[in-house]
Order: structure tokens, then C-alpha cells, then sequence
């Protein structure tokens, strides 16, 4: 009877223990796996078959650094390793997605081609990068032009369905999917080239009179 009063009074203090550690663990392990700030945009796709007009439209080879913004679960990236054999940077500021990007590389077996940080690519230095791919949204493609405009001359970016107001792209394509959607992709290469204003197709001159 006494051996097991011992029994039950430890266990119920080493439940209490386990308790208090996990509720002290709990709130830590969650704030590890937030955002340091709200995504300016949540995690969507490109389809496979789009990831694959992107990196076509910016002719990706073995030699090229390929800066994916946003990386999401790491497809394009992987796919710029696996088809390509480019070395690729995927960059996201949400801790989740970098875990999932980093399984994703590893189960492709591309983790000598390919990083995963956790960044806010507004704060990122591009200027190493070769090809950068978007899947953003229209302002935040307008957002990043001050560290667009610093990339090397000839880098391509390509944007997966949205373009950037104020800069001409060189490739405006629509792509029919296999299931009968369509995406756009665009393509630009640096310099980028800014719409500076308007010009008419002719000028003209003439004076009124009053009838
Ligand atoms: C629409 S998804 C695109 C994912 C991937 N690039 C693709 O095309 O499949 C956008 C990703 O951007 C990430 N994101 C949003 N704001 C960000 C920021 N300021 N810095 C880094 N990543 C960000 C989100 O967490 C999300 O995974």
C-alpha cells in the first residue's frame, strides 16, 4: 500500500513537471516557426508546367545564379537544379515555408545546387543573381525595382502572372495550360527599360479661329 502511494505521488509530480516544461517550450517553438513580420503575400503556387515557361522564357543554364523571391515550397529553385543544373537561391520570410523548401530540396537531391534562407527580399542584395523569378503581385514587382536596377546588365527576371507598371518588358507571353487555363509570364533584361512619359505619333500645330 505504501509502495504505491510512493508510486502514484511521483508520477503525479513528474506529470506536473512534463507539464510546466512543455507549457515553458510551447510558446518558444511557436514564435521559432512565425514570420518575423505578416508575408506581404501567402503562399501560392506556380504550377509545374508554368515553372518550367519561366525558366524556357529566361533561358536558364548550368553557369546561371537563380534568385527565386519568395520561394514558397522551393519548386523553382529545384527545378532550376534538376533541369538545368543552375545554382538557385530561394529566399522566404515565412520559417514554414523555409522548412518545406529545404525537405523539398533534399528529397530532390539537389542540396548541392540549392539554399534556402529565411529573408525578407526586400532587404536582400540581388546583385549575385543571374535570373530572378516572381510570383509576388503587381505592387510588390513595383516595390522591387530599386534593387532591380542594380543587377548586373543582362539578367533576366521573370514574373509569373504579373507584371511591373513603369517598366516595358521585353516578353509579354501567354501560356495555354494542358488544363485549359492561362498564365502569364514576362521577361525582362536588365537595364530595365522605363516608360519615361508619352510620345505621340505625331505633333502638330494649329491655330484657332472663332466661326
Ligand atoms: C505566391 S508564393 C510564390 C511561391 C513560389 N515562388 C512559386 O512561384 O511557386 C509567394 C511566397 O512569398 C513569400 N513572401 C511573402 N512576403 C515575403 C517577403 N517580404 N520576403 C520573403 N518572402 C515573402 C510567401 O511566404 C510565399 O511563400
Amino acid at each position: 500500500m505504501m509502495m504505491m502511494k510512493i508510486f502514484l505521488r511521483t508520477g503525479i509530480a513528474l506529470s506536473l513537471v512534463l507539464l510546466i516544461c512543455l507549457a515553458l517550450h510551447l510558446p518558444a517553438a511557436y514564435a521559432q516557426n512565425k514570420p518575423s513580420r505578416t508575408p506581404d503575400i501567402y503562399f501560392v503556387p506556380t504550377p509545374h508546367d508554368v515553372v518550367d515557361v519561366m525558366l524556357r522564357l529566361a533561358d536558364v543554364k548550368k553557369n546561371d545564379i537563380v534568385y527565386d523571391l519568395g520561394c514558397g515550397d522551393g519548386r523553382i529553385v529545384i527545378a532550376a537544379a534538376k533541369k538545368a543544373g543552375a545554382r538557385a537561391f530561394g529566399f522566404d520570410i515565412d520559417p514554414e515555408m523555409v522548412e518545406t523548401s529545404r525537405a523539398n530540396v533534399k528529397k530532390a537531391g539537389v542540396e548541392n545546387l540549392v539554399t534556402i534562407a529565411e529573408k525578407d527580399i526586400f532587404e536582400l542584395d540581388l546583385r549575385k543573381a543571374s535570373v530572378v523569378t516572381l510570383y509576388l503581385l503587381p505592387e510588390l514587382n513595383v516595390r522591387l525595382i530599386p534593387q532591380l536596377d542594380k543587377l548586373k546588365p543582362g539578367t533576366r527576371i521573370v514574373s509569373h502572372d504579373f507584371d511591373m507598371e513603369g517598366v516595358i518588358p521585353e516578353v509579354e507571353a501567354t501560356v495555354n495550360r494542358r488544363d485549359g487555363s492561362i498564365s502569364m509570364v514576362y521577361l525582362w533584361t536588365t537595364p530595365l527599360k522605363k516608360i519615361t512619359g508619352y510620345t505621340p505619333d505625331r505633333r502638330i500645330e494649329i491655330t484657332s479661329e472663332l466661326r
